[in-house]
């Protein structure tokens, strides 16, 4: 069973954020912090299960956990736990901030997480802090080593490169995939509804990077054809790699392998543009799994051909928070 839609996209990877609650309030996301509104809680274990069953059933198997941040969630291991017994599910991914990682990442492991992708805006303390509003660049850091010591299949740190916040501590980055097979990925600053006067202040085009990467003797690597959003560049003194997240370039959307789904049991078909197809009453029983994958087919086909980001049009996406970036 495959899934696919009117540009010849197929979709193999699943994006399903299981809460928009977040414990940080980075600048760019949710500088006034997250606030609990009155409304329906997030999609349960068993809700959750069945979206992801769904899925799986048509051919999409790689499912990735995002919120807000994922590990906030009190059962966030009996989410793990559940999806990744699923029996098409061959990589559970999981992109975090970091917080809990320190302590937690062996037990993230177990309950059958295989790759995790780590948010990190600043290795300087002070900007962590003031990119996030807490206190926890240390503790970040030391949660990668965890995730290390967990042996996670695949590793990613993810930085959104900001004018005048980070852009000065490109080579601390790089340094941090000298010695081992870390993947740095820098993200271009998307505009979002929410902060207009933010992007405008702080966003850097992807092309400055990728320059400097070039003069320092980076290459960038041929893409697969189901490779993610990020081109890599590799460079013979260091066994990690660099990404390039760059969502305002040409085509970026052309190669577009993922769908999303939101805590709230919509169906995202672009991290920009709708409101979401909402699909939460086809989660209640088991019964419902084939109903739910013959609406999921057809929504699919509605998908459009690209965002609309560099005429300025975000559409509903307030923050990424609420669709799991
Ligand atoms: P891999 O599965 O490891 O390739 O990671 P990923 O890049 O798909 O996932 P991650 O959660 O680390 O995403 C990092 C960020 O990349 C997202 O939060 C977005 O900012 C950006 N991104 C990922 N997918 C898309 C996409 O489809 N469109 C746009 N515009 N940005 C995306
Ligand atoms: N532009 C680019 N990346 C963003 N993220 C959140 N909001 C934005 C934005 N406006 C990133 C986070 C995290 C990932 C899930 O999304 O930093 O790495
Ligand atoms: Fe939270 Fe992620 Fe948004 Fe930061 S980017 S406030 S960690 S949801």
């Amino acid at each position: 069973m495959r899934l696919s839609d009117g540009f010849g996209r197929t979709f193999k990877y699943l994006r399903l954020s299981v809460t928009e609650a977040c414990n940080f309030r980075c600048s760019y996301c949710l500088p006034n912090g997250y606030r609990k509104c009155a409304g329906p809680q997030p999609l349960s274990v068993d809700e959750l299960r069945r979206a992801a069953t769904a899925f799986s059933e048509l051919g999409l198997t790689k499912i990735r956990l995002t919120g807000g941040e994922p590990t906030v969630r009190k059962d966030f291991l009996e989410i793990a736990e559940a999806i990744s017994a699923l029996p098409n599910v061959q990589k559970l991914a999981l992109t975090t901030n970091g917080y809990k990682l320190e302590h937690r990442a062996t037990a993230f492991r177990n309950a059958g997480i295989n790759a995790i992708n780590i948010s990190l805006d600043s290795l300087d303390p002070q900007t962590f802090h003031s990119v996030t509003g807490h206190d926890r660049c240390n503790e970040v850091l030391r949660g990668i080593d965890a995730a290390f010591e967990a042996d996670f299949d695949s590793i990613k740190l993810n930085a959104v490169y900001l004018k005048g916040i980070n852009d000065l501590e490109l080579d601390a980055y790089l340094a941090l995939a000298k010695n081992r097979p870390l993947a740095v990925r820098f993200i271009e600053l998307m505009e979002t509804g929410d902060h207009p006067a933010y992007f405008k202040r702080h966003h850097i085009p992807a092309t400055v990077i990728a320059e400097k990467l070039e003069r320092a003797g980076w290459t960038k690597k041929l893409k697969a054809a189901d490779a993610g959003p990020a081109n890599e560049y590799v460079h013979p003194d260091y066994r990690g790699s660099i990404g390039l997240i760059a969502p305002y370039s040409k085509d970026f959307c052309k190669s577009c392998n993922r769908l999303r789904f939101s805590s709230m049991g919509k169906l995202h078909l672009c991290l920009f543009g709708e409101f979401g197809v909402p699909m939460r009453a086809l989660l209640q029983s088991d019964d419902q799994i084939e109903e739910l994958k013959a609406k999921l087919t057809k929504a699919v086909g509605q998908k459009v051909a690209s965002h609309q980001l560099a005429a300025g049009l975000t559409g509903q996406t307030s923050n990424l928070s609420s669709i799991g970036g």
